[in-house]
C-alpha cells in the first residue's frame, strides 16, 4: 500500500517525501507542476537512494484521479496540492478557488469512490484570521482575510462535513504556522517564483546577492521590538509531524484541527539579527510601512499536536537559519 501525496514536489511535499521513505513508506507523488519542478524529485533520490513513483497531472482533473486510484494501491492520502500565495490570490480568487476548494472536492470525491477514506489535510494558521490574541488554540473562532485564507477556511469546514456525515472518514487538518529551513542536505528547500512574499526566502536571496535589501513592514508594533512576530517551524519537523499524523489516522475518527508550531515568537530583526551570525553576509534592509493585513504577533499553542500526534518541534532557530543558508548557498538558483 502506498501513500498518496499531493503537491509531492513542491516545498513541504518533498521532505515529507523525505521523512516517509525513512520510515520506510511507500509513496505515489501528483503534482501538476505548476509551482515545483520534478528536479525536487530527482534530489529526494539523492538524499534517500530511492525514487517516488510520479504522477503529472492536476487534482481537478477527475478522469486521471481516477486513472491514479485505478493503478494504485492507496491507503491514505497527504494533501498539499493548492496555490498558497496571498496577494496573488487577491488578484486571481477564481484560480485559488478552483484549484484549492473545488480540486479539494475533486479529490474526495475520488477518495470516496474509492473507499479511500483517511486523509492529512495542508491548512494554515492563517484560519485564526486578525482577531484572536496569540497563542492560538484550536477552539478559537477562525476567519479569514483573503481569498487564499478563505480557501482553507472553506476546506476545513468540507472536511468537517464530510466527517460527520460518515464516520467512515479520518482526517488531520494541520494548521501550519511558518515553515522555514530545507533538509541537512542542502538538496531540497523552497524556491519560489519571480521575487520572495515569505521573509525567509526573501532574507536569504539578499543574503546571497540576489536582491539588494530587505524591507522590513512596520517597526512600530506592540513587539519586543517592534516589528512583526511569528512562529516559525523547521520544514523538517514539520514533515515528521506529517508522519506521526498518518499514523494517529489509525485511532482517530471524525475530523481534528491540529497547530503545527513551536509555541514560540521570533521578530523580523531577530531573524535578521540570526540570518547575519549565521551566514556572515551582510543583510542591509529598510524600514517601510506596514503591509496591510498583517498582524503584530503570531505564535501557536502546540499542546494538542503533543497530545494526538506524540510531535514537538525539535529543531531550533540556529538549525532553521542555518540549513536555509546551506540550501540558498548551494542552490542561488534554486533548482535550476
Ligand atoms: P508549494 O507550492 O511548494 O507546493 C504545492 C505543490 O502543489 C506544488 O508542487 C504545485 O505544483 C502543486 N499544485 C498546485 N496546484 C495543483 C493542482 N491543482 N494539482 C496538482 N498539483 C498542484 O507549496 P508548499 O509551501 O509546499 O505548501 C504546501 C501546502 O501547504 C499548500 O497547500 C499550502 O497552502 C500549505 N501551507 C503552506 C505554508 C507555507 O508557508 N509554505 C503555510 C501554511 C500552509
Ligand atoms: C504569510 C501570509 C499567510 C500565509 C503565510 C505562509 C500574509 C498577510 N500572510 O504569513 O496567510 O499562511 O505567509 O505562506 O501575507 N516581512 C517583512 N518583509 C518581507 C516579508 C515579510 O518584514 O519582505 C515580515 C511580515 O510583515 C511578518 C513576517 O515578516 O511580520 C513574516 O512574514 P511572512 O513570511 O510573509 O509570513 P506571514 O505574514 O506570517
Amino acid at each position: 500500500m502506498s501513500l498518496l501525496i499531493t503537491g509531492g514536489s513542491g516545498y513541504i511535499g518533498s521532505h515529507t517525501v523525505v521523512e516517509l521513505f525513512t520510515v520506510g513508506q511507500d509513496v505515489v507523488v501528483v503534482d501538476n507542476l505548476a509551482n515545483s519542478s520534478t528536479k525536487s524529485l530527482e534530489r529526494i533520490e539523492q538524499i534517500t537512494g530511492k525514487k517516488p513513483i510520479f504522477i503529472e497531472a492536476d487534482i481537478c482533473d477527475k478522469a486521471a484521479m481516477e486513472n491514479l486510484f485505478t493503478s494504485h494501491d492507496i491507503s491514505a492520502v497527504i494533501h498539499f496540492a493548492g496555490l498558497k500565495a496571498v496577494g496573488e490570490s487577491t488578484q486571481q480568487p477564481l484560480s485559488y478557488y478552483h484549484n484549492n476548494v473545488a480540486g479539494t472536492v475533486t479529490l474526495l470525491e475520488v477518495m470516496a469512490k474509492f473507499n479511500v477514506k483517511k486523509l492529512v489535510f495542508s491548512s494554515s494558521a492563517t484560519v485564526y484570521g486578525d482577531k484572536n490574541e496569540s497563542p492560538l488554540v484550536e477552539t478559537m473562532p477562525t476567519s479569514a482575510t483573503n481569498p487564499y485564507g478563505q480557501t482553507k477556511l472553506m476546506v476545513e469546514s468540507i472536511l468537517f462535513d464530510l466527517a460527520k456525515s460518515d464516520p467512515q472518514w479520518s482526517i488531520i487538518s494541520l494548521r501550519y504556522f511558518n515553515p522555514i529551513g530545507a533538509h541537512k542536505s542542502g538538496l531540497i528547500g523552497e524556491n519560489p517564483n519571480g521575487i520572495p512574499n515569505n521573509l525567509l526566502p526573501f532574507v536569504s536571496q539578499v543574503a546571497v546577492g540576489r536582491l539588494a535589501a530587505l524591507n522590513v513592514f512596520g517597526d512600530d508594533y506592540d513587539t519586543v521590538d517592534g516589528t512583526g512576530v511569528r512562529d516559525y517551524i523547521h520544514v523538517v519537523d514539520l514533515a515528521k509531524a506529517h508522519v506521526q499524523a498518518v499514523n494517529a489516522l489509525a485511532d482517530l475518527s471524525g475530523c481534528t484541527a491540529i497547530n503545527i508550531g513551536t509555541g514560540n515568537g521570533t521578530s523580523v530583526l531577530q531573524i535578521v539579527d540570526k540570518f547575519k551570525e549565521v551566514s556572515g553576509a551582510d543583510i542591509p534592509f529598510n524600514i517601510r510601512e506596514r503591509r496591510p493585513g498583517d498582524i503584530a504577533t503570531v505564535f501557536a499553542e502546540a499542546k494538542l499536536a503533543q497530545q494526538l500526534l506524540g510531535w514537538q518541534a525539535e529543531l531550533g532557530l540556529d538549525e532553521m537559519i542555518s540549513d536555509t543558508w546551506r540550501w540558498q548557498s548551494n542552490n542561488p538558483n534554486g533548482f535550476e
